[in-house]
């Protein structure tokens, strides 16, 4: 009997979508507005679902305060209020897409849960569009 446990998490940050490769025109086709060297921000959004057999010990498939912690120090503390592109290490030759930054996220939180139970991220970027990782 498996049970899943979800966090819902919360950062704003700010990027720019690029490709150095491409010249000015091809990025604004490809990106939009997203592309405006100026950058923007968002509003981003996570759940992070784990699942697993429930504890016979402690009722939890996860004590959610230990899950709660481990987003604020692994996701939260690292992206809230920083420029994407600019400030964090992974993104700087990776396009930081809602993609990719889901990817990031899932590896930064992979370690810090026990490796017994699965784990799923899901980042909205607005309140209508969002992605989901399983680390697949
Ligand atoms: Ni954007």
């Amino acid at each position: 009997m498996k049970v899943s446990v979800s966090r819902k998490a919360h950062f704003n940050a700010a990027h720019k979508l690029y490709n150095n490769e491409w010249p000015e025109y091809k990025n604004e086709e490809i990106f939009g507005r997203c592309a405006n060297e100026y950058f923007h921000g968002h509003n981003y959004e996570l759940i992070v679902t784990v699942t697993g057999e429930i504890d016979p010990n402690t009722g939890f498939v996860l004590d959610v305060n230990i899950l709660k912690e481990i987003i604020k120090n692994r996701v939260e503390d690292y992206l809230d209020h920083k420029n994407l592109n600019l400030q964090i290490p992974e993104f700087q030759k990776l396009n930081p897409t809602a993609e990719n930054i889901v990817v990031v996220i899932w590896n930064r939180l992979r370690g810090h849960i026990p490796g017994h139970l699965d784990m799923e991220v899901t980042l909205y970027e607005t309140p209508r569009n969002f992605v989901t990782y399983k680390g697949d």
